[in-house]
């Protein structure tokens, strides 16, 4: 054979598989045509075969020119093999009714709650100052939730924590989590840590009262405790105290503290800032009286240091109660408390 000759044959060869692939319906008939022109036993594989008949200066240009055309060839296949994909993908789509350009349903992303947003940052707050996190058990014994803390059996503190008592004598939901305070210490001592002791204990607490917008039977606090060998002072608790407040409303809040009873403390005080809607002018918020109650603390009772296992003579310490439900209400101006453990996807949206 020469050149000229396997030129002409090429090409009808090319044109024959061109039709071949023009007239193909779909991806199974072009797969035909791949095996019968380019496949092992395809026709230009058997144009290759005859490369043998050709005088050695023109096998090369043979070679070539046959290449080139089986090139042409799968390309072209290809392009074909794509349009026929596609076209089976519309077919199906179309069969389904499917409108791919209709949008799909947006998903939400899920958010954390407000609560435990506030005690996360709470919590960074107060590692950032050499506090550490404890936890205590919410369903407390007696001993931790009352005797413990100086409020003996017959208190009448006791009777302002309307407690949840369990069937179990002198187990009960704990009504606040100064518990953690005993238990804090208890631990401290245990594992030998260093002095001074600060510790927060954030958690749920709970109480038998009537619920309404600003009472809740379950609500979140974050009770704190600093314990030192060196005498601790009022001066520390209120530096403290504005260190605390400065962290959760990024600004500096005018303070002052009023005298407050809590058995575990002494002296107690109920912390208040200046009004932080009407810098103190007075408005509905502060009951036109300028300060909010912010939060309640005081020097830890040397009898709730001695139920710790510290000794009263040598360590002193101040503790407060954090209010975390009523610290979000603050901040974000929730008018009922009960909004907070509603599980109402509306209210919790609107944090998102
Ligand atoms: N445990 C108290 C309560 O729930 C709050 C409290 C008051 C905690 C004074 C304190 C404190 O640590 O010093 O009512």
């Amino acid at each position: 054979m020469d050149l000229n000759t396997l030129k002409t044959e090429l090409e009808t060869l090319e044109n024959e598989c061109r039709r071949a692939i023009a007239e193909a319906a779909g991806a199974a008939a072009l797969d035909d045509v791949e095996r019968k022109y380019l496949g092992k036993s395809g026709a230009l594989k058997g144009m290759l075969s005859k490369l043998g008949s050709f005088a050695k200066e023109q096998r090369a240009e043979a070679g070539k020119l046959t290449n080139e055309t089986a090139k042409r060839v799968d390309a072209e296949l290809a392009n074909a093999k794509e349009k026929a994909g596609k076209a089976a993908l519309d077919a199906a789509l179309e069969d389904r009714g499917f409108d791919i350009t209709i949008p799909g349903p947006v998903v939400r992303a899920g958010s954390l709650h407000p609560l435990t947003r506030v005690r996360r940052e709470l919590e960074d707050l107060f590692v950032s100052m050499g506090y550490a996190v404890l936890e205590g058990p919410e369903v407390e014994l007696e001993k931790y939730n009352f005797d413990d803390l100086n409020i003996p059996a017959d208190h009448p503190a006791r009777e302002s924590h309307d407690t949840f008592w369990t069937t179990t004598p002198g187990l009960c939901l704990r009504t606040h989590t100064s518990p953690v305070q005993v238990r804090g210490m208890r631990w401290w001592i245990d594992n030998k840590f260093p002095m001074p002791m600060r510790a927060i204990a954030p958690g749920r607490v709970f109480r038998n009262e009537t619920v309404d917008a600003s009472h809740e039977h379950t609500f979140h606090q974050m009770e704190g405790i600093v314990i030192d060998e060196k005498p601790v002072s009022i001066a520390h608790l209120l530096h403290s105290m504005k260190t605390l407040l400065r962290g959760i409303f990024g600004r500096e809040l005018e303070v002052r503290l009023r005298p407050g009873f809590f058995p575990f403390v002494e002296p107690g005080f109920e912390l208040d800032a200046r009004c932080l809607h009407c810098e103190g002018k007075g408005c509905p918020f502060c009951k036109h009286s300028g300060w909010v109650e912010l939060l309640p603390c005081g020097l830890v009772h040397p009898n709730v240091i001695q139920s710790g296992g510290f000794d009263p003579e040598k360590h002193s310490g101040f503790a407060f109660g954090l209010g975390l439900s009523r610290l979000v209400c603050l901040r974000h101006g929730v008018d009922d408390v009960r909004h907070l453990l509603s599980g109402d996807v509306r209210f919790l949206r609107s944090f998102c």
